[in-house]
């Protein structure tokens, strides 16, 4: 080893001690003459003296060295004279006079400076990844990765969970996303799916008897980026026979619990809260709603009803809604910013936003057309006081829902109602089993199509009307319940699991409500329903998206911050150049002709 001991864990018990240490050159500064430089490890930094008196020679070389040049230096370790003494750091209360000086590497000037705190575009941090993972704050968040990780494993494996790959050269996966593809050389014009997530080979493993199965497993999906979503990604992807939702959550919530105790220390309150999804819908507009403050949306249709304000009765009319939320304190606002905050609901697709000030009575240009008594109820049924700022959508229930759960997490943090530190879990059940999908004009698998229906609701499942299939009005389809729960903590889903239809008779039904063809669903899935068809056992899974976790744990800003060699928002990655052009050759072999359309 080229060192005895780690920059950040020499401490004042190492005082008189000779230490080889090794690292990069942090920070560089002549003082009259003393040269400092703060040497940092994966560790941390420990400040280092190059004093003339002590050794001329190696004075005179510390003079050449600049930031991140590669050093080894053996010293004395010395306590810090007194008034000096670094209270950030662990190791500020100590130095090392250096003695002996080897410059192991130089560096080239740098494209950016390496600091937890960067203005370096995400492009050009990227394109030089490995200067970019120098900054202590993403080498925290890849230790914390691989601690949390390192405890899921010893978790899952005390609980007689077992560990096994499935393919990433495969089919299509249920999921729902577009798919990466891969060529098949051997097979022209057939294609390789990258796995959306090892949904149909967990399931295949339930019926092959394993049990309890687990992977930590990385998944693909070609769809769009945001902060908390990239091209490829890692579940915790898991399986069990035998079970039920229960025993499932007691799996994750137990993973958990271990995973923040052993990452960052905290005990978490358990069990984890709990809402249906309705009542998550009802309450906060959204199925992934954050916790960490209430600001809760309210139903005021009943009220409004009474009013002669046309927006709001038309929409009623039309079978939409309207909800409110209480922005707390805003009635302050002013024209400008009522306008701007209009602008910004409109921009998550609301027609319009109305309000009304508590401000010495009702402030607002649509309460002339409310008697007092609706006013008033409708200021007690959003909990008003004085100062209070009242906002409405008025719109169907899928547009009002999602603006207002849009709105709520903007005033939360507008309001400063969201503590920091702070980790609401909870648990969201009973989805419906199918959601309709506006564009296509059907109704589609929530989850995904191996998601079983609640038992209660099985009688109902295997008898609608297949006609019911493409009306949207069609209640009896909506109103179907699946097995299926989400996880999620402060307004992200970090995962979704299902108790999954083993009995082939159920699939085949699921198939024909989707309004997929036995030949499809075959040609698909078949592998999966000729093995529902040999003793499958009844399984559930969930997976967790680990990226997401760890991003919450670590508290950064983005996924990207706990990924290595994350992509950028245009799933491309700046370091490699990948996707890139391939030698004509290769087409040739795959049988590909490309007719680029621009
Ligand atoms: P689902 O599609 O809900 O379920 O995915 C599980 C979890 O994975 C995370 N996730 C993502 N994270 C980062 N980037 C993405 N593009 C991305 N997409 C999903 C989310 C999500 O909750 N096979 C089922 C699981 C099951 O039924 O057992 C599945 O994949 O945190
Ligand atoms: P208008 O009658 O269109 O001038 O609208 C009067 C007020 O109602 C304005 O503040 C609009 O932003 C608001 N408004 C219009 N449409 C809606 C809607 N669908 N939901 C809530 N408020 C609306």
């Amino acid at each position: 080893m080229l060192r005895d001991k780690y920059c950040a864990e020499i401490s004042e018990k190492d005082i008189g001690l000779n230490l080889n240490i090794a690292g990069w050159a942090n920070k560089w500064r002549d003082h009259g003459g003393v040269v400092f430089i703060d040497l940092r490890d994966r560790t941390g930094i420990v400040q280092v003296v190059f004093n003339p008196e002590i050794n001329q020679d190696i004075h005179q070389l510390a003079h050449k060295i600049r930031s991140e040049y590669v050093l080894q230096i053996k010293g004395e370790v010395r306590k810090r004279p007194d008034g000096t003494e670094n209270l950030s750091i662990p190791s500020g209360q100590i130095e090392v006079i250096a003695k002996e000086l080897k410059i192991l590497n130089d560096c080239k000037p740098l494209p950016f400076i390496i600091e937890d705190e960067t203005d370096a575009s995400e492009s050009l941090r990227y394109k030089h990844r490995y200067l970019d993972l120098r900054r202590p704050v993403i080498q925290r968040n890849l230790v914390i990765r691989h601690k949390a990780v390192k405890g899921i494993r010893e978790y899952l494996d005390s609980q007689g969970f077992i560990e096994i790959e499935t393919p990433v050269l495969t089919k299509s996966t249920p999921e729902g996303a577009r798919d990466y593809l891969v060529p098949s050389r051997t097979n022209p014009g057939h294609f390789f799916a990258l796995p959306q997530s090892p949904q149909i080979f967990k399931q295949i493993l339930m019926v092959a008897g394993l049990e309890k199965y687990y992977q930590i497993v990385r998944c693909f999906r070609d769809e769009d980026l945001r902060a908390d979503r990239q091209p490829e990604f890692t579940q915790v992807d898991m399986e069990m026979s035998f079970i039920n939702r229960e025993d499932i959550i007691a799996v994750i919530e137990g993973m958990i619990k271990k995973v923040f105790i052993e990452t960052v220390g905290v005990e978490l309150q358990m069990p984890f809260q709990r809402l249906t999804y309705h009542e998550a819908m009802e309450r906060f507009g959204c199925d992934k709603p954050d916790l960490r403050f209430s600001l809760e949306l309210k139903n005021v249709s009943d009220i409004v009803k009474g009013s002669s304000f046309k927006v709001f009765l038309d929409t009623l009319s039309k079978g939409g809604i309207v909800k409110g939320i209480n922005a707390k304190g805003l009635a302050g606002y002013s024209r400008k910013e009522l306008e701007d905050l209009t602008k910004e609901v409109q921009g998550y697709g609301a027609k319009g936003l109305a309000w009304i000030k508590i401000k010495n009575g009702f402030e607002s240009p649509i309460a002339k057309f409310f008697p007092e008594q609706s006013l008033k109820e409708l200021a007690e049924r959003l909990e008003a006081e004085e100062g209070d700022l009242l906002l409405f959508v008025a719109d169907n229930e899928k547009v009002a829902n999602d603006c207002l759960s849009r709105l709520r997490n903007e005033l939360g943090r507008k309001l400063g109602l969201i503590m920091e530190g702070v980790y609401a879990f909870v648990w969201i059940t009973d989805f419906p089993l199918f959601e309709w999908n506006e564009d296509e004009k059907r109704f589609e698998a929530m989850h995904h199509p191996f998601t079983s229906p609640r038992e209660e609701d099985m009688v109902r499942f295997m008898s609608v009307e297949t006609s019911a299939l493409s009306n949207f009005r069609a209640s009896e389809l909506s109103s179907l319940r699946a097995q299926a729960y989400d996880i999620v903590l402060n307004g992200y889903e970090i995962g979704g699991g299902s108790i999954r239809i083993h009995k082939k008779d159920v699939q085949d039904r699921m198939f024909q409500l989707l309004n997929i063809s036995p030949e499809d669903a075959n040609a698909k899935f078949g592998f999966l329903l000729e093995a529902l068809e040999y003793g499958a056992p009844p399984h559930g899974g969930i997976a967790l998206g680990l990226d997401r976790l760890i991003m919450i744990i670590t508290g950064a800003q983005s996924i990207r911050d706990v990924i290595a060699f994350p992509k950028t928002q245009k799933a491309i990655c700046p370091l490699s150049n990948a996707p890139s052009t391939v030698d004509p050759k290769q087409l040739k072999e795959l049988s590909i002709k490309l007719d680029i359309v621009e």
